[in-house]
């Protein structure tokens, strides 16, 4: 499902009325919200918005699990650090038990930062189906979505549910959930705003498969839903109806 809001302040606004509509609907059917953040811009906002009220208040944080989507492998109060940004911005102004984040930590190399939170995540998951209750994801101008960046060995795993990545001229290394467990969430949604992503969001949704130039078209989830949530400028080219 797509859809176009005026700009990014009503796009994060229609965002975050649906990351407090997903956990509310989570806690009632499987009594918690386990949530994926994703790292960028875009969701900034959306997040300050969950962090005051009305929407702080209508979110059940008590219940609320919260895992990354991806991270950048950088000292853990550095401004790019995924896990710093949604602390700051959000994580620290709400109830979730500080034992229900969980946070990739890059302190060791990636491939062991990668093996680690794979397996935080399989003794989570171990009693319950490996499923996110919902998955926030963004939309970089090459096609990238998390850490699944173009030409990377990641897009073709099969197995792990978390991996190592290295992008060149980046002077980070990443760790990502990948593709398969993403595409395992009850819901998907991709959060992408401005004229600069309209040209790749038009080739990601509307062109031929090209998975391993447009990684975020590797993000089709089995048995879940996937919402795009874009504004005008991003629907330049799609012009889907507003
Ligand atoms: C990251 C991300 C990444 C991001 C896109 C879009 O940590 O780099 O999780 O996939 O979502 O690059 O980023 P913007 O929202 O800043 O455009």
């Amino acid at each position: 499902m797509i859809r176009v809001y005026a700009n990014s302040e009503e796009l994060s606004r229609g965002a975050a009325e649906f990351v407090a509509q997903q956990a509310q609907r989570a806690r009632t059917d499987r009594g918690r919200f386990i949530v994926a953040l994703s790292g960028g811009h875009t969701p900034q906002r959306a997040y300050e918005l969950l962090a005051q009220p009305p929407l702080r208040d209508a979110v059940p944080w008590q219940q609320a699990h919260v895992f990354w989507g991806d991270e950048r492998c950088v000292p853990a109060d550095d401004p790019q650090s995924n896990q710093h940004m949604a602390r700051r911005i959000l994580l620290d102004h709400v109830a979730v038990p500080p034992n229900q984040i969980h946070p990739v930590s890059c302190s060791d190399s990636p491939i062991a930062a990668a093996a680690e939170y794979e397996s935080i995540l399989r003794s989570f998951f171990a009693k319950q189906p490996s499923r996110f209750d919902l998955v926030l994801l963004g939309l970089g101008e090459n096609g990238h979505t998390a850490s699944l960046f173009p030409g990377t060995p990641v897009l073709s795993e099969e197995d792990r549910w978390v991996a190592e990545v290295a992008v060149p001229d980046q002077d980070f290394k990443r760790v990502t959930l990948t593709a398969p467990v993403i595409n395992q969430a009850a819901v998907v949604a991709f959060l992408v705003s401005g004229a600069a992503k309209a040209e790749v969001l038009a080739k990601v949704i509307n062109g031929p498969p090209i998975p391993d130039q447009l990684p975020a078209q590797l993000i089709r989830p089995i048995a879940g839903d996937l919402h795009w949530f874009i504004d005008q400028e991003a629907n330049g080219v799609l012009q889907y109806a507003f």
